[in-house]
C-alpha cells in the first residue's frame, strides 16, 4: 500500500497532468487504485469532462457523471480562487478535519495497491483561515510528489517549495518536472540547476504528452513505484 499527495510550486502547473499519468502506469502495471481531489475551486469556468474529478476518473476508468464527480470532489466551489477565497464567496468554510477525513475514507483506508491525494494550487494555499496546503499534508503524514514546471523562474520556485516542504517535515517522494510549452531549456538542464542546490531529492521528468500516453505513464510509475 504506497500513497502520496500530489502537490505543486503552483496553480495549472500540472498535478492532474502527473496525477494521470500516475494512476493510468500503475494501472498499467496491475496494480489497483485509488484518488481523491477533495478540493476543487473554479468550477464555473469548466464543463464537467474538464474538472480534475472528471480527468482523475477517466484514468481510473471509471464513469464521469454529476454523481462521481461529487464523490470524488465533495468541496467544489465556482470562482477560480484560492480554496479559501471560493468557498468564502459562496458564504462557506472549508471544514479541514471533514476534508482530512474523506482523504482517510477515500485513499488512505482503501484497500487500492497504489493512492493519491491532488492537493489544490500551490503548497502554500490556504484551505481556511488557519490551515494551508502544508497541513493537510502533514496531517495526513503521506509524502509528497511535487510537480514543477520547466518554465523560466521554475528554479527558483521549486527551491523554495522543497524547501518548505522539508521545514514543515513532509518527504518528498519526489520532484516531477512537467515540461512547460515555454521551457527555455531542456528538462535535464532544470533538473540539473536543481540538483546543485537540493541535492537529496529525487527528480524525473515528463515531457509534452498527452495525460493518457501510456508510455509516458508506464515510465513515471516505475519511477515513482
Ligand atoms: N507534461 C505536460 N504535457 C502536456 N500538457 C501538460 C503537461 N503538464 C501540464 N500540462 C497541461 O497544462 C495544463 C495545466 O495542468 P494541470 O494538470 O491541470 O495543472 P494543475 O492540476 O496543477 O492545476 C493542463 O491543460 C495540462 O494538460
Ligand atoms: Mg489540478
Amino acid at each position: 500500500m504506497t500513497r502520496y499527495f500530489i502537490t505543486a510550486t503552483g496553480t495549472d502547473v500540472g498535478k492532474t497532468h502527473i496525477a494521470s499519468l500516475l494512476l493510468r502506469g500503475w494501472r498499467a502495471n496491475g496494480f489497483s487504485v485509488a484518488a481523491a481531489k477533495p478540493v476543487l475551486s473554479g468550477l464555473g469556468e469548466l464543463d464537467l469532462n474538464e474538472t480534475d474529478s472528471a480527468r482523475l476518473l477517466s484514468a481510473m476508468d471509471q464513469t464521469v457523471s454529476e454523481d462521481s464527480v461529487a464523490a470524488m470532489t465533495p468541496w467544489r466551489y465556482q470562482a477560480a480562487l484560492s480554496p479559501d477565497m471560493a468557498a468564502a464567496r459562496e458564504g462557506k468554510t472549508i471544514p479541514f478535519d471533514d476534508v482530512m477525513a474523506h482523504c482517510q475514507q477515500a485513499v488512505m483506508a482503501h484497500d487500492a495497491d497504489r493512492g493519491l491525494i491532488e492537493g489544490a494550487g500551490g503548497v502554500f494555499v490556504p484551505l481556511d483561515d488557519t490551515h494551508t496546503m502544508l497541513d493537510w499534508m502533514g496531517a495526513l503524514g503521506t509524502p509528497a510528489i511535487l510537480v514543477a514546471g520547466g518554465y523560466l523562474g521554475t528554479i527558483s520556485h521549486t527551491l523554495t517549495a522543497i524547501e518548505v516542504l522539508q521545514n514543515h517535515d513532509i518527504k518528498i517522494a519526489a520532484v516531477v518536472i512537467s515540461e512547460s510549452t515555454d521551457a527555455p531549456v531542456s528538462s535535464e538542464e532544470t533538473i540539473n540547476a536543481l540538483r546543485r542546490f537540493a541535492p537529496s531529492v529525487r527528480y524525473t521528468s515528463v515531457p509534452r504528452v498527452g495525460e493518457d500516453d501510456n508510455g509516458a505513464a508506464i515510465a513515471l510509475a516505475d519511477f515513482v513505484g
